[in-house]
């Protein structure tokens, strides 16, 4: 049986409040009668604003990054249990701007995935190569290591709320898509990767989205494809009318 498509808008560090509001009153009458599962990470300072917008309307609020630790004196930082008691649902961790502009690794991504998950907030792991790592055909390799790494120590059980969001570096925000047979081979290899480190029932049962310049020119293109069930949508989630037209075509 076909999953519900998740289609989850990554505003990065965009928008105002006032505009945040605006988006989601214009979006939320549009998806009511969409078989769609609708996310949305929004910036730290509008999660709370976001959430009580979003309140009965089917779409879920979450976070673009968040540390490691429970509390503390990190400067600057914030916590999982911050953003769970500002009403955020789900957390981008490891997203390749993060590993790339930040240089977080795979050690520190996996600190925060447990982290997200003992404060009960689903993480999307990020993954994906860049466009050097494909040309000397290392896409595997790196995939393998993110998946592990960012995994280590998870459990069977845990793995079940974690969403895996394939990325290639070389498709964000470039107008470069994957084609849909290049992104599901990507996609096939995360399942298979996750069947051998979990088993074949939680690999079946993860969602595997694909992220890199999703619009609604190529969305059903994508989600024809066996192993996509969704997408990490960035520049076209910043307005209505094209995050509309990638959740209809859904
Ligand atoms: P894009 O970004 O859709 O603008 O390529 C995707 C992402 O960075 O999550």
């Amino acid at each position: 049986m076909r999953k519900l498509p998740l289609i989850a808008g990554n505003w990065k560090m965009n928008k105002s409040s006032g505009e945040t509001t605006s988006f989601i009153k214009e979006l939320a009458p549009h998806i009511t009668d969409c078989d769609v599962m609708v996310y949305l990470a929004v910036p730290f300072t509008y999660i709370s604003l976001a959430s009580r917008a979003s309140e009965k309307t089917g779409i879920v609020i979450g976070a673009q990054n968040m540390n490691d630790a429970k509390k503390g004196a990190f400067t600057g930082e914030v916590a999982g249990i911050m953003l769970k008691d500002s009403g955020a649902e789900f957390v981008i961790l490891g997203h390749s701007e993060r590993r790339h502009i930040f240089g977080e690794d795979n050690d520190f991504i996996n600190k925060k995935v447990i982290r997200a998950i003992k404060d009960d907030i689903k993480p999307i792991l990020c993954v994906g190569e860049t466009e050097e790592e494909r040309d000397g055909k290392r896409t595997e390799d790196v995939l393998k290591e993110q998946l592990e790494k960012g995994l280590s120590k998870v459990s069977k059980e845990d793995v079940k709320n974690v969403v895996i969001a394939y990325e290639p570096v070389w498709a964000i925000g470039t107008g470069k898509t994957a084609t849909p047979q290049v992104a599901n081979s990507a996609h096939q290899f995360i399942r298979k990767t996750i069947s051998s480190i979990f088993g074949a029932t939680p690999a079946k049962n993860i969602y595997i989205i694909y992220g890199g310049s999703v619009k609604g020119e190529n969305i059903e293109d994508l989600l024809k494809q066996k192993d996509i069930d969704g997408a990490l949508v960035g520049g076209a989630s910043l307005e209505v009318e094209s995050f509309l037209e990638i959740i209809r075509k859904s």
